[in-house]
């Protein structure tokens, strides 16, 4: 089961502990969060503070760009890059981008190709260098050509570098399917029909590999998968650090690139090891959600968790919990469940999973559990937690010490 691989939280990480048991832990959160009424979504700042200054440490000095879809909370976003060792914004939707923008946030890059007519005009209304977005094809200059028509600024745009691995000659291709653009010859082909446009400016370059930053070389249970996915990722690294570099080349030959951006939070030490890199992305090892306990390169702290009420016990070894069902994007697989984290030791129902409006927990603690306590779950996923709440919690030691509004809090809600 999911659940019975979850590390317990009283581990040791190079940054130094993080709180004790996780019996301790409950008895801090409880103390905490007593005066609250669940559900509600907190963040422990101990755990977030230690993985925060993790993810700089693998950086090895590459700055680090925030990935705010792993985030989704303004306030925790500005404090992250208020910290030594990060740069800049990844976003993910231009209107988010226009968004934190007005609101101070400078270097965004916006990570996903736009089609948005509205914040395309009013991106080109705004004079501003501070947003910078994503193509990766001739069709989408043109159809934001179309849609913006003559500008007295330059779009900045970046292109979006195909990271996935070929092998048998592109028969077999492992990564997401992002971009067209693999090759160096066709991002130089792409890059020469920015430059040769008005209206364009080419700033950067992103590739992100996410069969390396976004596959766990550890997954719980599956020590065949694990030697396979260990054997392709260090085959896709080797040849990606070869590639990105040749791209790079070919590109910079062409317009001058303020940035090259690659890798996430599984992925920050291959990453920066690529001088042609400029910086690294990263976001959801912020959180710690329960896709990365796989991994055997780093270890997150739980940070982000959401507490829901027990709301009755059907029977011995069993109670149920009010709601429960934030299941997160993908593939759909047990993966995607969320997990019950505190009290230790409870588990999900394999046939029930977890509930739209109510998830059953079981296992021996199950019995202790009275009618109104609560559960503590995290996220399989980071910033997709909070789009279910309108708050985190942020709990230092066993106070909360501030509450802060999710994207969903201030009512943006991008994707
Ligand atoms: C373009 C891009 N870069 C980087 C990342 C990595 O983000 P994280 O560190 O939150 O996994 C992602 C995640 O999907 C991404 O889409």
């Amino acid at each position: 089961m999911l659940t019975d691989t979850l590390p317990s939280v009283s581990r040791l990480s190079e940054t130094g502990p993080v709180a004790g048991s996780s019996a301790d832990d409950l008895v801090r959160l409880e103390r905490a969060t007593g005066e609250l009424d669940p559900p509600f979504a907190l963040v422990d700042l101990e755990a977030f503070r230690s993985n925060e200054r993790d993810i700089v440490r693998r950086a090895a000095g590459k700055p680090i760009r925030l990935a705010s879809k792993s985030v989704r909370c303004r306030a925790l976003q500005q404090r992250v890059l208020a910290t030594d060792g990060w740069r800049g914004t990844l976003a993910f939707t231009l209107p988010e981008a226009l968004w934190l923008a007005s609101c101070g946030f400078e270097n965004l890059v916006v990570a996903y190709p736009t089609v948005d007519r509205a914040a395309l005009r009013a991106l080109a209304r705004m004079e501003t260098h501070s947003i910078t977005i994503m193509i990766d094809s001739v069709q989408q200059l043109d159809l934001i050509d179309e849609i913006v028509g003559r500008r007295s600024t330059p779009l900045r745009v970046s292109l979006d570098i195909d990271a996935g691995w070929w092998s048998l000659a592109g028969r077999v291709r492992i990564g997401a399917k992002r971009s067209p653009v693999h090759s160096p010859f066709e991002a130089a082909s792409l890059a020469t029909e920015v430059v040769q446009r008005d209206g364009w400016e080419l700033v950067g370059l992103m590739a992100y590999e996410a069969q390396i930053a976004g596959v766990g070389d550890a997954p719980p249970g599956r020590p065949v998968r694990g030697l396979a996915l260990r054997a392709i990722q260090r085959l896709s690294a080797r040849e990606l650090a070869q590639r990105r570099a040749e791209i790079v080349g070919a590109v910079q030959a062409i317009a001058s690139l303020e940035f090259v951006n690659g890798g996430g939070t599984g992925s920050i030490e291959s990453t920066t090891n690529e001088a042609a890199v400029t910086e690294v992305t990263a976001g959801s090892g912020l959180y710690g959600p329960t896709l990365f306990d796989s991994y055997r390169s780093f270890e997150p702290h739980p940070a982000a968790m959401f507490a829901l009420p027990v709301v009755r016990k059907p029977g011995h070894g069993v109670a149920t919990v009010l709601g429960g069902g934030y299941l997160a994007s993908g593939a759909g697989d047990r993966t995607r469940l969320p997990a019950p984290h505190l009290p230790a030791g409870l588990r999900l129902d394999r046939q029930e999973g977890a509930g739209e409006v109510q998830t059953p927990v079981l296992g021996g603690p199950a019995d202790d559990l009275r009618i109104g306590d609560r559960v503590y779950f995290r996220h399989a996923k980071a910033g997709e937690l909070c789009e279910r709440f309108d708050s985190l919690h942020l709990i230092d030691g066993d106070r909360v010490v501030e509450e802060v509004p999710t994207y969903r809090g201030e009512g943006r809600c991008f994707l």
